[in-house]
């Protein structure tokens, strides 16, 4: 099986195994991969893996942090993937096990989400703390055609935030929201089936909120009307409506690039900042009161 010249067969076989993260979306799951020419996109950023093996984080257009990986020469890019890991590591790679660019940080083995955020932020969370438990939709993202982008819209829940009555998370075919009688359900467009639910019930002012131990709760004012039982260490997580119909809770963030005044930088063993934090920012003014 080795081979010094790898590129279409190599790359045949990789996507066999491996799905490719689908054109708009701005998460890469475990076992996903960023293919040459493929990038992530939260709407005017991106986070691209180019074709000459160098990837690329941009912000409203304009690139901010790169791996230094670029490969010059013939063989130009074909051979060239960047994938999240199973101990949390984001790499990229050159043929199958070489390791060009990697973010460093690992833990242990588990179920991990690398988001680009709405504020252009890039952030590892792990691991999948909880998940909703309705029979998997499908195996891998939906599949695109070149060119194609799948319609944008919020699907991810960031902790310290609310989902409001009214408002909803949109992944394809899914989405999830509150009922007007607090029930909180995952519905297919598609089928116009109820996937999953809460069974939960109260007369009004109801919403959905991650706690920043990641523990996703229905609530009514400060009373709690459902719970998914599941904390882990305080820091930053992410609630995810995924590709196959379930919702999942990652974190804490292991590993993140964001900005720092004017600066774009890598951030290891990132330890959740107090009132004045790069972070906190502008995310999601989305799914707030
Ligand atoms: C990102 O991918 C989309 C869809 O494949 C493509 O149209 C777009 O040009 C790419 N953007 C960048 C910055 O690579
Ligand atoms: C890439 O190279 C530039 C210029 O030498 C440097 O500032 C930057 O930190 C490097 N990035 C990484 C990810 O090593
Ligand atoms: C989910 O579907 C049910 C049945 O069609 C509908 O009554 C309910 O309002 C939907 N929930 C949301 C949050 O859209």
């Amino acid at each position: 099986m080795a081979s010094t010249t790898p590129s279409i067969a190599f790359l045949t076989l990789l996507t066999a195994l491996l799905a490719s993260a689908a054109a708009g979306d701005y998460v890469l799951y475990n076992s996903e991969v960023l293919m040459p020419g493929q990038n992530l996109t939260n709407r005017p950023h991106h986070l691209a893996m180019q074709k000459n093996c160098d990837l690329v984080l941009h912000h409203s257009g304009k690139p901010v942090w790169n791996s230094n990986t670029t490969i010059s020469g013939s063989v130009i890019g074909t051979e060239c993937y960047a994938t999240l890991k199973q101990n949390g590591e984001f790499v990229v790679r050159r043929d199958v096990h070489y390791i060009l660019w990697s973010s460093a940080k690992k833990t242990k083995k588990g179920k991990f989400a690398l988001v680009l955020d709405t504020a252009g932020h890039l952030g590892i969370y792990g691991q999948r703390r909880w998940s909703s438990n309705n029979p998997k939709e499908s195996t891998s993202p939906p599949a695109t055609l070149p060119g194609q982008v799948l319609p944008t819209s919020e699907y991810i829940l960031h902790s310290g935030r609310r989902l409001m009555l009214g408002r909803k998370l949109k992944y394809g075919e899914f989405e999830l929201g509150l009922s007007r009688s607090c029930n909180l359900e995952i519905n297919s467009t598609k089928s116009g089936k109820t996937l999953w639910q809460t069974n939960t019930k109260s007369a009004s002012t109801c919403f959905v909120e991650l706690e920043s131990n990641g523990e996703l709760m229905v609530k009514h004012g400060s009373q709690k009307l459902w719970s998914s039982n599941r904390k882990g260490s305080s820091g930053r997580y992410v609630a995810a409506l995924r590709f196959d119909g379930r919702f999942a809770v990652y974190g804490p963030m292991l590993w993140s690039i964001g900005r720092d005044g004017t600066e774009w930088i890598a951030v290891n063993n990132f330890q959740p900042r107090p009132a004045v934090d790069w972070f906190e920012e502008k995310i999601i003014k989305w799914g707030m009161d």
